[in-house]
């Protein structure tokens, strides 16, 4: 997703944002020298550790850690993702966001077009229950399920009138269009040419992703015919797994969503808005997928299914518990609803009204509750045979959860059940390497003069200005040289770039972490003079570096009788160079 926006334009949202006036917006900062602090807003602390660079245009707390850019900050701080991080950045500076132009972008550009056609279709199909002479059908049944105009303006519900060819009439204007029409779902090529509506005698219900932007619809019959409910088909922007019908509504109707309760239908969404409950989502005929929990979670803390109450709804309770199995720890909420028998949220809301809905979510049973008990009816833990079951029923699931406090609970919740005092998980590759890496940490060597000078380039990167040709590092070896190579050509084309940017240009790849990382250190010294010296010390070290190499390669080619005049002048040079 990143590529998509210009590098460039990353470069300059950083450069133009005050990360400073950004997070004191959130958290208060004090000036403190040359940094800004505050008690840190990522963890619970009583003495300030958390610090704003602007000269990095970076924050680094030295209590937990967190770190990273006013990018990184409302990602982590409002739970965007990194495109709405960009567009809110943007909106701030009054920059409009750039698409990436040239030969990647084609699939960009069709998706424009794609958007472009979409909202066109929702609003002829907005027009059509204004307008259209059997609206007052659609309208009729609408008031009959309880709903009224602002509801539906709220949701922007439209009508796709009855007949063949309508939206392809109002639309399909050329050849170019009728194609875009087809590619975005809402109409369908018949067997021998020709093509029509998708959607008919329907109420129709725009989805929007995240951002906003209509990617299909889902379109309900006014009566009892079949198919019910007829979605988009897939297309290159309407990927069903992924997204989450009422999210971007129920962002734009909180301003701090605290949790989301997630139901099945999009009839339950509407009706639970329409009531006052403003935070609820549906899948759209799907299972919850892992992918739309990650999502969730980067915007709530706690997530709430509610299911039916019969078979159907506790099973699909069942599927979306195994599902949110790598995804719970500690900080995350899931809990587990279930209605009545035969209710769905819109029935048991229209009968109960909001807060006594609401009454039932602060009474739905918690993960770790569903878990055990679902387990536990499958196994009698009244006998020793049972409690074996429970824990080879458990233990593979456990060993799901992430590491952490969490799973180490559910672990101690199992052994009380199970009275097996010595329940463990197999200890995974993770735990070595946390003792490898304690190890080392012991026997502390200095750090190499790559190190130092990608250190201290984050630091202060005009001083790329005093390291020469990039390319000679490359004889170095290994990602690190590669990276501080990328890091000096970047820099020497940018001289601009500060350390923000610069991260961002990582934020994706496996390097990222390692540099931001480095970013956090503090240098001895502070002054321009300073950072030279050393920076000039480290880099003599790494000519140094470069320089037996060179001279191992050509002692090799002169044993092999290879050396041309030019190389034997080279090493001759080199060799008494190191003598003295
Ligand atoms: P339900 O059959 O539970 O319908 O489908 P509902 O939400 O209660 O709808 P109303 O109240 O009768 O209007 C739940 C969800 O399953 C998907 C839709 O996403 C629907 O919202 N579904 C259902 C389909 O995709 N196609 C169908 O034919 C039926
Ligand atoms: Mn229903």
């Amino acid at each position: 997703m990143a590529g998509r926006i210009p590098r460039q334009f990353i470069d300059e949202l950083i450069s133009r944002t005050d990360i400073v006036e950004l997070i004191n917006e959130y958290v208060p900062l004090k000036k403190t020298g040359r940094e800004f602090t505050a008690c840190c807003p990522f963890h619970d602390e009583k003495t300030p550790s958390f610090t704003v660079s602007p000269a990095k245009q970076f924050f680094h707390c030295f209590g937990c850690g967190a770190h990273g850019t006013a990018l990184g900050f409302l990602m982590d701080y409002e739970h965007m993702d990194f495109v709405e991080a960009v567009h809110d950045l943007a909106d701030r500076a009054n920059l409009p966001v750039p698409v990436e132009a040239g030969a990647s972008s084609g699939e960009q550009q069709d998706s424009s077009e794609l958007y472009t056609i979409l909202e066109e279709a929702a609003a002829w199909f907005r027009q059509q229950l204004r307008q259209h002479p059997d609206a007052q059908h659609a309208v009729n049944y609408l008031k009959k399920r309880g709903l009224n105009g602002e509801t539906a303006a709220t949701f922007e519900m439209g009508f796709a009138p009855p007949g063949w060819n309508n939206l392809l009439q109002a639309l399909g204007k050329s050849a170019g269009q009728i194609k875009l029409l087809l590619k975005a779902g809402v109409i369908i090529e018949k067997e021998h040419g020709g093509n029509y509506d998708r959607f008919r005698n329907r109420i129709m219900f725009p989805i929007r992703d995240a951002r906003g932007r209509i990617i299909g619809f889902g379109g309900r019959v006014l009566g009892d015919d079949t198919p019910k409910y007829l979605n988009s088909p897939e297309t290159p922007v309407f990927h069903k797994g992924r997204e989450l019908y009422g999210l971007y509504e129920a962002r734009k109707a909180m301003r701090k969503l605290e949790r989301i309760i997630v139901v099945e239908g999009y009839m339950d969404v509407i009706s639970l808005a329409h009531h006052g409950l403003r935070y609820a989502v549906a899948t759209l005929g799907t299972a919850t997928t892992p992918e739309h929990l990650k999502r969730l979670f980067r915007i709530v803390p706690e997530i709430v299914f509610c299911f039916d109450g019969d078979r159907a709804g506790r099973d699909a309770a069942v599927r979306a518990m195994e599902n949110a199995i790598p995804e719970m720890r500690e900080g995350r909420q899931i809990n587990f609803m279930f209605l009545p028998e035969g209710e769905d949220p819109d029935s048991q809301i229209r009968a109960e009204g909001c807060s006594s809905f609401e009454a039932r979510i602060a009474k739905s049973v918690t993960f770790s509750k569903f878990f055990f008990d679902h387990l536990t009816t499958q196994a009698d833990i009244t006998t020793i045979e049972g409690r074996a079951r429970l824990v080879e029923l458990a233990r593979p699931r456990l060993q799901r959860l992430p590491p952490g406090i969490f799973r180490e609970m559910m672990l101690t919740r199992l052994r009380e059940l199970s009275q097996l005092e010595t329940v463990k998980l197999t200890s995974g590759n993770k735990t070595t390497t946390k003792k490898q890496l304690h190890g080392k940490k012991r026997v502390k060597s200095a750090p190499s003069p790559l190190r130092v000078v990608v250190a201290l380039l984050l630091q202060c990167p005009e001083l790329s200005v005093l390291a020469g040709d990039p390319q000679r590092f490359r004889s170095i070896g290994g990602t690190g040289a590669n990276l501080l190579v990328e890091l000096l050509e970047l820099l020497q084309t940018n001289p601009k770039l500060k350390t923000g940017a610069l991260l961002e240009r990582w934020r994706d790849k496996e390097e990222g972490r390692y540099l931001a990382k480095l970013a956090q250190w503090k240098p001895p010294f502070e002054d321009k003079t300073g950072l030279e010296a050393e920076f000039s010390g480290a880099l003599a070290r790494l000519e140094q570096q470069l320089n037996e190499i060179c001279t191992e390669e050509l002692l090799h080619k002169a044993q092999a009788g290879t050396l041309s005049t030019e190389e034997k002048d080279r090493l001759q040079q080199l060799l008494s160079r190191s003598k003295q």
